[in-house]
């Protein structure tokens, strides 16, 4: 195999132990829980134990991605983390995930940061590394691990979420990944976090306004590129980066507008080819960097090998990217659908109360 036979190996996923319906959140905060089920299209919220951090969930992703391989930490020579959940404004989160896996010595180890681009970002990155030949044969671990939390009462609480997905970089045994992308990127404040701010701050309709526009933009050159709204008819299925299910569903209406489709066209593609890819994500709740590769990794589990799906990647500030991934032999199997199905059957549903008390040591471990 060379360093061009390059895809993803191996993949990972990683939801926290506790959740809480969002209907249930609805009734503490006095609001219609309609408009949170209906309105923003959300089901339950994924939330973290004391105790338990965005570093535990990098660790479990990675694990898993790592026991599928087969292959040996001393063949791993890059580890990248996208995250927005810093732990340190210094030390990269990728250092707690080599403690926590034993990884030391020839590796390149980092973390990135953008909003909820970072873990796309690593992926790329690791995929560039290995298609430059820089690699000599190494692999890289990348993993996109968050835990979504917003200040308590304020509007984007209903879309809190936390999870990760890990990926090994090397021969494309669960997707080979295009080299061609589409970028996009404009100066904003849609959403972002002052250092020494615990929770982001968040200009709701800005954050819509950037993302719709965002999405229009990649999938106009996608289109250019590849034979108009041809391209979208090839694709099985499109995954999105998941704010909430309904900030979805807009970006595919400015998409359709984009590219010139009737309503009923935009709606079939949604309803086709985008609403199936978010069944863990409203389970999962936003989990930021992590939120698209949950859609990808629940879309190309039980795909025949060739079948070419996209994955729009957005982070605030703001920065897009949507590439096309084609399912390799591995896909079919899905190995990894049985752990997400493990963690989503075997977590607690949190009450009111004990979502107060979650919410309260946050701010005895010094979140204000
Ligand atoms: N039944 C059904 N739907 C209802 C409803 C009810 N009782 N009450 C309101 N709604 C609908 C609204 O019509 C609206 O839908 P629409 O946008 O299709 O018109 C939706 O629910 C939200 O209502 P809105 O009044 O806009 O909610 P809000 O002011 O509380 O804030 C967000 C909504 C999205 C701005 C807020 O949740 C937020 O900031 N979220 C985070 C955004 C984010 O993640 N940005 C960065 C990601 S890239």
């Amino acid at each position: 195999m060379t360093d061009t036979d390059t895809g993803i190996a191996s993949l990972g996923v990683q939801l926290p132990p506790l959740a809480m319906d969002v209907e249930v959140l609805a009734a503490l905060r006095g609001v219609d829980p309609a408009k949170l089920t209906v309105g923003l299209g959300c089901r339950e919220m994924a939330l973290c134990p004391e105790g338990y951090d965005v570093a535990t969930l990098a660790a479990g992703a990675a694990r898993r991605a790592l026991a599928r391989w087969g292959g040996s930490l001393d063949q791993i020579g890059l580890l990248a983390v996208g995250t927005e959940t810093a732990k340190d404004m210094s030390r990269p989160l990728s250092a707690w995930l080599a403690d926590a896996l034993g990884l030391r010595g020839a590796v390149r180890s980092y973390e990135v940061k953008h909003a909820c681009y970072g873990g796309t970002l690593a992926l790329r990155q690791a995929l560039e590394w290995r298609w430059s030949g820089a690699a000599r044969g190494k692999a890289a671990l990348v993993v996109a691990a968050d835990v979504a939390l917003y200040a308590p009462e304020s509007p984007g609480e209903p879309t809190q979420g936390a999870g990760a997905v890990a990926m090994v970089v090397e021969a494309p045994r669960v997707a080979e990944v295009s080299r061609a992308s589409f970028s996009y990127s404009e100066p904003a404040f849609d959403f972002w976090r002052p250092v020494g701010e615990a929770y982001p701050r968040v200009d709701g309709p800005l954050s819509l306004e950037c993302y719709v526009k965002a999405a229009a933009r990649c999938f106009e050159q996608l289109a250019a590129e590849r034979g108009g709204r041809e391209a979208l008819a090839r694709l099985h299925a499109a995954c999105f980066h998941v704010p909430f299910p309904k900030m979805v569903k807009k970006a595919v209406a400015g998409v359709g507008e984009a590219l010139g489709l009737s309503d009923a066209e935009t709606a079939a593609f949604f309803e086709q080819k985008v609403e199936p890819t978010m069944r863990w994500s409203r389970r999962a709740g936003n989990a930021y960097g992590a939120a698209l590769w949950i859609a990808v990794a629940q879309t190309l589990a039980g795909l025949e090998q060739g079948t070419p799906i996209a994955a729009f990647s957005y982070g605030s500030g703001f920065g897009a990217e949507l590439m096309t991934l084609t399912a390799g032999p591995d896909a079919a199997a899905g190995a990894w659908v049985a752990e997400v199905e493990a963690d989503l059957a075997s977590r607690t549903l949190v009450d009111a109360d004990r979502y107060l008390a979650l919410r309260a040591a946050e701010r005895g471990q010094g979140i204000q």
